[in-house]
């Protein structure tokens, strides 16, 4: 498995690696449950909240609901076959820690825990639930967050449906064409 050495990532600096909308691994715990879900539908909401849909049916969903915490994990290529095992099997039934091989580091923040194997760790509270019944969407707000120094541009998959994946590629530097104020983060 792939090892990393990982920093601190000013909480600002989040949007560039979750605003691409990469595949990312919720973990979470209340009491002895913990949990891992795989998760495609989620985005930035200003530079330190992210909203996501966590469906109801998911045990990690009470999980979030009962502790007001979670950890956004984001693999890369590697971990895409763990990333669908994960979820086709639920935290119900089995360990997906111990299952899967990966590793839990305890975090700065939050009680949930940090998947090592991942390039960056992004600790969260929830801050909002008002859309939770509704929409199953939960507000986080990233408290604490770490992320691995090489590569710069980590190699993270993104879900197009079908059991269809899109790995990132190529990058395009178009700054000159930013007004500076555009160009923050
Ligand atoms: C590629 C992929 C993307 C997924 N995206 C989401 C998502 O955005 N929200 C969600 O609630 N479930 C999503 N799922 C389903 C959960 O990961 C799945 O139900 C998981 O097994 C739940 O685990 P749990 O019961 O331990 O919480 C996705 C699954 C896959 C394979």
């Amino acid at each position: 498995m792939k090892k990393y050495s990982k920093k601190k990532l000013p909480l600002d600096k989040t949007r560039s690696l979750l605003e691409p909308g990469p595949i990312v691994l919720v973990s979470s715990q209340w009491k002895d449950d913990r949990s891992i879900m795989t998760m495609g539908w989620h985005a930035m909401m200003g530079y330190e909240a992210i909203g996501c849909y966590i469906w109801d049916a998911n045990f990690s969903h009470n999980l979030i609901k009962k502790s007001k915490q979670c950890v956004i994990n984001l693999p890369e290529k590697h971990l895409l076959e763990t990333a669908i095992a994960i979820g086709n099997t639920t935290g119900a039934d089995i360990d997906k820690f111990a299952e899967f091989g990966l590793t839990a580091e305890k975090g700065r923040k939050v009680q949930a825990p940090l998947i090592k194997e991942c390039y960056a760790n992004f600790e969260c509270e929830v801050i909002d639930t008002r859309l939770v019944n509704q929409f199953n969407f939960f507000v986080l707000q990233v408290v604490a967050a770490q992320s691995a120094i090489s590569p710069k541009y980590p190699e993270t998959f993104h879900y197009r449906g079908s059991g269809v994946f899109m790995v990132s590629g190529e990058n395009i530097d178009r700054s000159k064409f930013f007004t500076p104020e555009m160009l923050d983060g």
